[in-house]
């Protein structure tokens, strides 16, 4: 068993989990990309969990290896491999959850907006056939620009006339992830019981960790908020520079996608009690998509947690509006593309 793998009161859950190998718990996950720098380590940690049966790896080359060393690991879930575009459909086939780190990633020098070109294709190509096998499962997007791919998504979901907004996702666990980590070694607290939501976008200025509302609550300097935010917003490239050329990251943003994958999983089976923040279709704002804490249940966005948007700082308040412009071009940037194929 995995244990203290994920902290705070949704890995606590997971902690649980990973703990209890006896389940009857049964569900079907696919990794598009799953040859990559982040899909190989995130099917790992999805193979330790007690709650996949069927793990299926899809990516253009070199997934076969993969799958083959992963099937060695005495877990429950069966790993297979699925090469090139002839095999999607079957990878796809009565999957509960998809999710999707294809693409390309930044190198120095990068903003994540410069994939927009590549991703943005192989995205809307991944989602088309997601729309024609397995339009109900939980779809999560890891491929950046994921302000933008995410809108891409529900536009060729919504081309297909097969669009849920309840169950598309953009994965920012990872901004949560490295917030919390920040903050507790900030303050020297005990890492695993400190949480801070996250919202807005993922990229950028967009990314707005929410300090005042971290739990435990901490008293902080408006330098320390703001050394603080920026390191949060600024920690991909912190990660783009270190590896100088050889990728973002891989390896906290599997362990990020790991997390929401096995959250999902236990809402799907049945857990009354699974929060986390991801990039979703939302009236929290007057913007069309927004990150921000979702209560998550068996048919998906159970609802929108609008309290926390409540009674920022005036810091909050501040980064709220500047974001937005941002974001707003994004989505509609997404929206553009996605359209301009019909
Ligand atoms: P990578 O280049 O190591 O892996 C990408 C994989 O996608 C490769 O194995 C490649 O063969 C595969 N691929 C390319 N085209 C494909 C297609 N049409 N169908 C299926 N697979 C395809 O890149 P890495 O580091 O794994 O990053 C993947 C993506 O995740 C990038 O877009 C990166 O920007 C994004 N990312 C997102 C984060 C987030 O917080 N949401 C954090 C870090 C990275």
């Amino acid at each position: 068993a995995l244990k203290g793998t994920f902290s705070s009161k949704a890995q606590k859950q997971t902690q649980r989990s990973y703990t209890h190998l006896q389940t009857n718990a049964s569900y079907k996950v696919a990794i598009l990309g799953a040859a990559g720098g982040i899909g190989q380590p995130l099917a790992l940690l999805v193979k330790m969990s007690p709650l996949v049966s069927e793990l299926n790896l899809y990516d253009i080359a070199n997934v076969k290896g993969v799958a083959a060393d992963l099937s060695h690991c005495n877990t429950p879930s069966k790993v297979s491999d699925f090469t090139g575009a002839s095999e999607l459909a079957n990878c796809l086939k009565e999957v509960d959850v998809v999710v999707i780190p294809a693409g390309v990633p930044r190198k120095p020098g990068m903003t994540r907006d410069d994939l927009f070109n590549i991703n943005a294709n192989i995205v809307r190509t991944l989602i088309e056939c997601v729309a024609d096998n397995c339009p109900d499962a939980f779809i999560h997007i890891i491929s950046n620009p994921v302000n933008s791919t995410v809108p891409i998504a529900a536009e060729v979901l919504k081309q297909k006339g097969v669009y849920d907004p309840k169950k598309l996702f953009g994965v920012t666990t990872l901004d949560v992830v490295r917030a919390n980590t920040f903050l507790a070694q900030r303050k020297n607290l005990k890492l695993i019981d400190v949480d801070v939501p996250v919202v807005g976008g993922h990229a950028g200025i967009t990314i707005l960790p929410l300090l005042s509302r971290a739990k435990p609550s901490v008293s902080l300097t408006d330098e320390e908020v703001e050394e603080l935010t920026l390191r949060i917003q600024n920690a991909g490239t912190e990660v783009v520079e270190a590896k100088a050329g050889a990728g973002s990251a891989t390896l906290s943003m599997a362990y990020a996608a790991a997390r929401f994958v096995e959250s999902s999983l236990r809402a799907l089976d049945g857990d009354s009690d699974v929060y986390e923040c991801a990039y979703v279709e939302s009236d929290l704002t007057d913007l069309p998509f927004f990150a921000s804490r979702i209560k998550l249940g068996r048919d998906g966005v159970e609802s929108v947690i609008s309290s926390e948007l409540q009674g920022l700082t005036e810091y909050e308040e501040k980064a709220l509006e500047a974001l937005k412009p941002e974001l707003k071009a994004s989505i509609e940037k997404g929206v553009a593309f996605a359209q301009k194929q019909t």
